[in-house]
This record gives C-alpha cells, structure tokens and sequence, in this order.
C-alpha cells in the first residue's frame, strides 16, 4: 500500500545525520560530474560501514533511520493492543458462565482476544525487524462483570468492544502520526497496511452488532443472536 507520509522538515534530533546525508550527496554529485558514475557504492558506504564495524555487540546491526520516538510508541501500542486482548478475554469469562449461558458471545470475544494478542505480535516482530528494543509494560486489570439492567449484557459488552475498537482506531492514527513526523515512510506503510484498515473494518462491524442487538431486545432475540455467532467462523473483533 502507498504511504501516506508527507515530507517535512528534519526535527532536530536528526539535523546532524541530515547535514552528513547532505554532504554526502554533494560529494557524490561532484564526484559524478568528474567521472559520470551515478552511485559509487564504495565511497558512499563509508560513513554507513564505520557506523557498522563500530556497534557493540549488544546494539542491533540492521536498525537504520529507526527514531526512538517511532521505538517508543510502537511499544505502547504492543501495550494497548495487549490491554484489549486482556478485556475480550475477560468478556469471553463471563459469556462462558453458565449462569449467563451465551456459547456465541463467550466465542466470539474468545477469537478477539486471540486477534488482539496476533496485533501486539504483528507489532512486536516489526519491532524486532527494525532493531528496535520490545518493551512490554504492565497491563490494568479489566473489569470482571458486565450485567446490565438497562440494556442487557449482550448489548452493553457489544457497546463496550465498539468503543474500544473506535479508541484503538484513534490510537494508531497518533502512531502512524508519530511514524510520520520522523519521515519513517517504511512504518507509516506497515501502520497503513496491516493495521488501519482492518481497524476500520472492525470498527463497522462492531457498530452494525450494536445496531442489531439495539433491535432484538434483551430476551429471545439475543438467544438467537447468541446461536448465530456460535455458528459463525472468524467473526473476531
Ligand atoms: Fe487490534
Ligand atoms: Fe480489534
């Protein structure tokens, strides 16, 4: 997927590496004009090799263009990711209850937990990729009960799961925004393309959820709702 990033001036945190980047295209351009060569890998590469040959062990080797600002919110958003993970597994509890009895709710919030939990691995392994450092940070605990008189729990976990998945939509518009102040094109594209757009897919179909069980009542329609989410394959948030 095309990315979105804008071009913008460089922050200051990258202003030294902008000026060497610079210098080094003049150099090439002038070493160009007297030879005709476009790219003189060798020449090029030097600054790139030192910076190689001088990591220590304990550094990663392929982090390149990699800002601790983009390091720093990919791992809250492993953090959040992991948060809603945990509050779909605690919703997948009290569906199981067999004094709630709703087998469909209790599968379906069982397969958002586990979706949530592959979006903080996604994440995690792009980490990894980068050569940045994975933090994990302490998770709340969720709440454990989700009896509603007014609505039903049905509708009231549905209500609860939409906004979260809306929040986790507005959560990584500010990463890709953070990806994007640090012209880091490469993020921005894997924020776009796997992320965001199945966000904006789950964002609907929890909304369409919420409109059905607005309709259906508390009563039998939800014992039939219940019935064709158990039947229903991959519908996970
Ligand atoms: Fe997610
Ligand atoms: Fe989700």
């Amino acid at each position: 997927m095309a990315s979105r990033c804008t071009v913008k001036p460089m922050r200051t945190a990258r202003a030294v590496p902008a000026v060497a980047a610079q210098q080094r295209r003049v150099r090439a351009k002038a070493a160009q004009e007297v030879t005709g060569m476009v790219f003189q890998p060798f020449s090029e590469v030097q600054s790139e090799l030192s910076t190689v040959n001088d990591a220590p062990v304990t550094q990663s080797y392929a982090r390149v263009d990699y800002h601790p600002s983009c390091e720093a919110a990919m791992n809250e958003q492993i953090n959040i990711e992991y948060t809603i993970s945990y509050v779909y597994h605690a919703l997948h509890s009290y569906f199981a209850r067999d004094n709630v009895g709703l087998p469909g709710f209790a599968k379906f919030f069982s397969e958002a937990s586990e979706e949530e939990r592959g979006h903080a691995q996604l994440l995690m392994d792009y980490q990894v990729k980068r050569g940045g450092r994975v933090e994990l940070k302490p998770l709340s605990a969720p709440e454990m009960e989700f009896a509603n008189d007014d609505k039903g729990e049905a509708l009231y976990a549905m209500e609860l799961a939409l906004s979260l998945e809306k929040l986790n939509f507005q959560k990584l518009q500010a990463l890709h925004a953070i990806a994007d102040e640090n012209q880091d094109p490469a993020l921005c594209d894997f924020i776009e393309g796997e992320l965001l757009q199945e966000q904006v897919d789950s964002v609907k179909q929890h909304a369409e959820y919420v409109s059905q069980l607005r309709r259906v009542g508390k009563g039998v329609g939800v014992y039939i709702f219940d019935r064709e989410l158990d039947e229903g394959e991959g519908q996970g948030a």
